[in-house]
């Protein structure tokens, strides 16, 4: 089945044709990155008219590269929520248009379920069941997965997602924005000996995640120790090392908990080098297996959910016509497929 995938969650627009026989045929993706950089974050508004500029033009693209007519297309998936209602109006209003005009279903996809699938998208996919940690900017959760659709909520952030306690603390260090891979770069001229920060929530029991505190830490390090280059490389060394370490031990007893072998992570923080060389130890130690998304499709792509939704059309999912977006979505109220 030939799926159109269509992703406007938030500040990039991702198109993709996914086949379930033959793979992913073509992905484009444009980035609002530079659009919202002089802001220091997304902003809402400027984000939804830049989708409605670019949405067209990338489907165009991926069904010229991929040499796709539209008469082949036989699906389409787009992201229904989370995210900000504007902008998954945006692509809400054209899958939906699509795929009455073209006489062809379509499904709306639930954000997360697209990152916890990606891994699925490369050679060697994990079988269920799995943990999954989802890393991104709005959620930090651990998640049991038995099946597309199936899922058990195992931890949760309680306060900050990790990919928001990124962003936050490049910002007090004048980073800019997206702050994960500026934190990440910057850590690597960082000298491990100087600080040491808190792993928070790790001498409590449970799977649930906060990171308010170390965000709070890192403030009172920088008021104290000034701002001079090498300290800035420090403190972002020290916070990427807190960060990994707290999700390492929890994804360790995420495992233990299950009895599950097969870690999944995903979301734009699983770009992170250093979060997957932890993760790839402490699974390789358990003698565990680890799967991630190659490095483009760990942030926000139409590839993850064009292929989430290809999963739900065959199984005979579909939405009738009108349409809607669901900006609060929780992962445990999706159907089974
Ligand atoms: O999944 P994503 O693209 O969008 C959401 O669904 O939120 O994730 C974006 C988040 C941002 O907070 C960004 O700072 C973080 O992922 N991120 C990283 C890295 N690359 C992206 N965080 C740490 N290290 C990275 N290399
Ligand atoms: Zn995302």
């Amino acid at each position: 089945m030939l799926i159109l995938g269509i992703e406007t969650s938030c500040d990039e627009t991702g198109v993709a044709l996914y086949d379930s026989e033959r793979g992913l045929l073509a992905d484009a993706l444009y980035s609002q990155i530079a659009l919202h950089a002089e802001y220091g974050g997304v902003v809402p508004e400027l984000a939804s008219r830049d989708h409605v500029r670019k949405i067209l033009p990338l489907i165009q693209e991926v069904m010229d590269k991929a040499q796709i007519q539209r008469q082949a297309i036989e699906g389409i998936a787009y992201t229904a929520g989370p995210g900000l209602m504007g902008a998954l109006l945006v692509g809400v209003a054209v899958g939906r248009s699509l795929a009455w005009a073209w006489e062809i279903p379509a499904v709306g996809v639930h954000h997360m379920e697209g990152h916890l699938l990606a891994p699925m998208l490369e050679n060697n996919p994990p079988d269920f069941p799995f943990v999954a940690l989802l890393v991104s900017g709005g959620h930090t959760q651990l998640v049991q997965v038995e099946g597309v659709g199936r899922y058990r909520l195992l931890g949760d952030s309680l306060d900050d997602a990790v990919g928001e306690a990124f962003d936050k603390a490049a910002k007090m260090m004048g980073l800019g924005y997206p702050g994960g891979p500026r934190i990440a770069a910057l850590a690597q001229q960082g000298n491990p000996e100087r600080f040491t920060f808190p792993r928070p929530m790790v001498d409590r029991p449970g799977l649930d995640f906060s990171f308010s505190g170390l965000k709070t830490f890192t403030l009172n390090t920088l008021q104290q120790q000034g701002q001079d280059e090498q300290t800035k490389a420090d403190v972002a060394l020290a916070f990427e090392q807190a960060v990994v370490d707290t999700l390492a031990i929890k994804c360790r007893r995420a495992l233990i908990q299950t009895g599950l072998d097969r870690l999944v992570i995903a979301g734009g923080v699983s770009a992170n080098t250093r979060l997957r060389e932890k993760l790839q130890a402490m699974t390789a130690e358990r003698g565990a297996q680890i799967f991630y998304p190659r490095l483009e499709f760990c942030t926000d792509n139409g590839a993850m959910i064009a292929f989430a939704g290809c999963q739900r059309l065959l199984a005979g999912q579909q939405e009738a016509p009108g349409f809607g977006a669901i900006p609060r979505w929780e992962l445990e109220d999706l159907p089974a497929v």
